[in-house]
């Protein structure tokens, strides 16, 4: 097990299409383990490979801090198939750190994806856990939460993370 380093915004990985995986080998169960230990010491609720910086279809997700009954997710390859609903909760990424804002979301997802093993499931997600979905299955895609933001809010974004990025490079 190893803690891999987070990429911030903007490294250009995190910009990028993933491809999807094709090995259900050794290397990916070793990453997938890497990528939860990962996230439980930054602590997140999920963290897609993107961010490890490795461009492909993999995210690891554990909402148990608010959902009592969520557990380790790690899903391959993950589609969202249905979508139900509308949410806006706060959110924040490993990859932006110290910034949170509102996002709309749909309320429900259902998510097509394979196992470490490559055998598919389907799981559908509500709360935390279908924002998480929806957050991670973004990354895949080259998306980040603060490009669901409106054009002001952005720009107000860039201001912050300037301020952000220039008080973590003093105290370094
Ligand atoms: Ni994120």
């Amino acid at each position: 097990m190893a803690l891999l380093k987070i990429r911030h915004y903007p490294d250009p990985v995190l910009k990028k299409v993933a491809v999807p995986v094709t090995e259900f080998d050794e290397t990916l169960r070793q990453l997938a383990h890497d990528m939860a230990e990962t996230m439980y010491a930054a602590p997140g609720v999920g963290l897609a490979a993107p961010q490890v910086g490795i461009s492909k279809r993999l995210t690891v997700i554990d909402c148990s801090v608010r959902d009592e009954e969520a557990q380790l997710l790690i899903l391959v390859n993950p589609e969202i198939i249905h979508r139900e609903g509308e949410s806006c909760e706060e959110e924040g990424c490993l990859s932006v750190p110290e910034y949170y804002a509102k996002v709309d979301r749909s309320a429900k997802v259902r998510v097509r994806f394979q196992d470490l093993d490559g055998q598919p499931h389907v799981i559908e997600a509500e709360g935390l856990t279908s924002v998480a979905c929806q957050h991670e299955i973004d990354h895949l895609d080259g998306i980040l939460f603060v490009d669901h933001l409106s054009p002001l809010k952005r720009s107000i974004f860039r201001k912050k993370w300037k301020k952000i990025e220039e008080h973590r490079t003093e105290q370094m």
